[in-house]
């Protein structure tokens, strides 16, 4: 089937809540992506941060193989021994003790709402109202789009989840006012990516924390996005030296192979037992054996490190274009999770990009998103910055 064919299929059969979408990839290997008509493009957005190890990997299809004709599923009822390899390879790589598997971003955030709230229950105290960030993004589930500050994605879908407030992100002082005597948790990304690949200023993270431990609040960092190697750290929080309670991931957690993640400290583990918290696919055989392989993949020697210096490269190149180009007001963020400010909303560019072979996307309407696989080389960082830079003279931008 060609682009259009695929196309006109998707228009008459899909619920329609991405728009039309003229593109359609059928094969991707390493960075590179192929099109229905045979078009060859740069993948510099992993399928949203998700293809850490870009497409076709040796490792992750050999496990994905491997397991599919060993086992596939079945159920939580029984103990499945990849998802606690998984489990105990975690808590070796970080401050999370206690694990929880699930298949999506959202419900990742869903079970840490949900444990937030049942560990103040579990305690005797009602604590249930969490504080999260303007600009931030938790998914799309009615709690996570309640826990989603932005009142474009409540509309309609009200009456939302009671208990939830909202602050700007990176103000200690405004988190400090909003917070009750019936706060349990506070909910943050550690870099805002769907908000506009929003950093973190300078100790707002450790004063968070701070705050935290003064007031007796759980702190849940959502690592869907930035987690996973992204940022040169396998998790973000690592890089600014401060643990949450609780993390979320997904995304890159199995480069592709649907996966959700929760991890706690053993202390707030106590407040689900059995029975409270579930999902029948969640850590599946085929989900966990391929987070591991992924896990191999990224905590080899010197592979986050050279995620932080290829991530340096893509900055600095960017850096360099936006001096002569004024319509860029900044350029920011860390390892290769990167965002690209403009004056204005950058869907000409990110459709002309993808004329020119380069996929990327957007953050916000002005911001321009660079997600790459972490394996990609300067050489092809070096080649998309070129045709960024031809793109936007092109423009006229
Ligand atoms: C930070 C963050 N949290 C949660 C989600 C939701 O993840 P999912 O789409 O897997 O439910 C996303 C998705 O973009 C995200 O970026």
């Amino acid at each position: 089937m060609t682009n259009e064919e695929i196309r006109a299929l998707a228009d008459k059969y899909l619920v329609n809540t991405y728009g039309s979408r003229k593109i359609c990839f059928v094969r991707g290997q390493g960075t590179h992506l192929w099109d229905a008509d045979g078009k060859e493009y740069i993948d510099l957005f992993s399928g949203i941060a998700v293809c850490v190890l870009g497409h076709s990997h040796p490792k992750i299809a050999e496990a994905i193989s491997t397991q599919a004709k060993k086992l596939l599923h079945v159920s939580n009822l029984y103990n499945i021994e990849p998802q606690v390899l998984l489990a105990k390879k975690l808590s070796e790589l970080s401050f999370a003790k206690k694990w929880f598997f699930c298949n999506s971003g959202a419900e990742a955030n869903e079970a840490g709402i949900k444990l937030a709230r049942r560990y103040w229950y579990v305690k005797g105290t009602s604590k249930p109202h969490i504080i999260t960030a303007e600009n931030s993004f938790h998914g799309r589930t009615l709690a996570t789009i309640t826990a989603t500050a932005q009142v474009k994605y409540h509309q309609g879908f009200e009456p939302l989840v009671p208990g939830f407030s909202y602050v700007p992100y990176n103000d200690v002082s405004a988190l400090e006012k909003a917070i009750i005597p019936q706060t349990g948790a506070i909910l943050l990304e550690p870099i805002q990516g769907e908000g506009g690949v929003i950093t973190p200023s300078e100790n707002y993270l450790k004063e968070v924390r701070q705050l935290c431990n003064e007031k007796d609040i759980l702190l849940i960092f959502d690592e869907v996005q930035t987690g996973m190697g992204r940022t040169g750290n396998l998790f973000a929080h690592q890089g600014y030296s401060v643990e949450p309670d609780i993390i979320t991931l997904a995304k890159g957690l199995a480069n592709g192979v649907p996966i959700g993640a929760l991890g706690c400290t053993e202390e707030v583990s106590q407040g689900f037992s059995p029975g409270m918290h579930a999902s029948t696919f969640g850590g599946n055989p085929l989900a966990t054996t391929t987070a591991l392989a992924v896990l191999d993949e990224i905590t080899k020697p010197g592979f986050l490190d050279e995620v932080k210096s290829k991530g340096e490269f893509f900055l600095t190149g960017l850096k360099n274009i936006a001096k002569s180009h004024p319509k860029i007001k900044d350029v920011r963020g860390r390892g290769l999770m990167i965002g690209v400010e403009f004056d204005e909303a950058v869907s000409p560019i990110v459709s002309k990009l993808a004329e020119k072979g380069i996929i990327c996307g957007s953050a916000g309407p002005n911001v321009l998103r660079f997600l790459p696989p972490l394996i990609i080389e300067k050489e092809e960082i070096a080649l998309a910055l070129e045709i960024l830079e031809t793109t936007l003279g092109e423009l006229g931008w």
